[in-house]
């Protein structure tokens, strides 16, 4: 009788583990680089908060911010390992999985975020995002940052004062070109060193945006930023077609629509958050805020454009013109 019992309790015990088992929620990991205060951290909660709002105890999104699960260097072969299934790098961080998306590097290409966004919703923009499936990669949105300033410890003008410096530049061959461009060097340098390399002094100076520039505190260690918006810092959201297509239907039909919603609460804010971050950092008295006349910002666009030329061929001139078409 006692053994009877002793098995009917391990059985029932076997059935709850096995239930628990499958109960276990599927874990969708989002990693990223920047900090939460961001446009990009911000999205990344939204999306979790939605997910598990709509499926609750079937799918939970667990958040890596500041490069702490991946990085600049292996997020993209870690969504591809499946050992992440979300990442929105910058599209300058894609060159080794396609040339497409050097289009948005090209400086001085879009007058705005306005511009920007339009491109990006044209059918020239939403084709680009297909243009790393066949490595697997597949493009599920957009997402502002906004546009890039330079930064260095002494104010740059004009395209002479970055002459001999050295500039941080995320993994892009346009990024470099545009520094060489002005006799300066670059070096291709992860996100998550960028600030170390500020304050020892390894490197001269950076471009990035104001959220980037406020929330790792690079206006800490700079002593000028030039409001020069040359060029665009903005992402795709990106999964692989292995973890995509391992989705239920009816489930991927969710979890998108929690996406898109994420990416367009992450764009609303982007704008009003490179705003304020701007402002705080003019508030600290640590860096100043430099503006440029029409004549010095026109000596930039001169130096730098040629760089166009250059990539032409790699992202194609009809790609470059519907770009420049946007500017309208
Ligand atoms: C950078 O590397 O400077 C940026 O791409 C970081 C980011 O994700 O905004």
């Amino acid at each position: 009788r006692l053994l009877k019992t002793l098995a009917k309790v391990t059985a029932l015990a076997g059935a709850l583990a096995s239930f628990s088992v499958l109960a276990e929620p599927v874990e969708i990991k989002f990693s990223h680089v920047v900090a939460e205060n961001t446009p990009k951290g911000q999205m990344a909660l939204k999306f979790k908060a939605l997910v598990e709002e709509r499926l609750p105890g079937e799918y939970q999104v667990s958040v890596f911010p500041n490069s702490q699960l991946f990085g600049d260097n292996n997020e993209l072969a870690a969504l591809l390992l499946n050992d992440v299934q979300l990442v929105a790098p910058s599209l300058s961080k894609f060159e080794r999985y396609t040339k497409k998306l050097q289009l948005f590097d090209l400086p001085f290409l879009f007058k705005d975020m306005a511009a920007v966004d339009k491109f990006q919703q044209s059918e020239a923009g939403q084709k680009l995002l297909n243009s790393m499936k066949r490595k697997g990669v597949v493009g599920l949105g957009y997402l502002h940052n906004g546009m890039k300033q330079f930064s260095a410890n002494e104010p740059l003008l004009l395209p002479k004062d970055a002459s001999g410096k050295k500039f941080r530049v995320m993994a892009s061959d346009v990024l470099a070109a545009q520094f060489a461009a002005v006799d300066a060097t670059a070096v291709k340098k992860p996100f998550s060193e960028v600030f170390t390399l500020l304050q020892t002094r390894a490197i001269d100076g950076q471009e990035n945006t104001w959220s980037n520039i406020y929330s790792k505190k690079f206006f800490e260690v700079q002593s000028h930023i030039t409001e020069s918006n040359h060029g665009v810092l903005d992402y795709m959201v990106v999964t692989s077609n292995t973890f995509w297509k391992s989705l239920p239907g009816d489930k991927r039909k969710i979890i998108k629509e929690a996406l898109d919603e994420a990416i367009a609460y992450g764009n609303k804010i982007a704008g009003d958050k490179n705003d304020q971050d701007r402002q705080l950092i003019i508030d600290s008295k640590r860096s100043l805020v430099v503006e440029l006349t029409p004549e010095q910002r026109q000596a930039w666009v001169d130096a730098m454009k040629p760089v166009w030329a250059k990539f032409e061929d790699q992202i194609g001139k009809d790609v470059i013109d519907a770009a420049v078409a946007a500017n309208q």
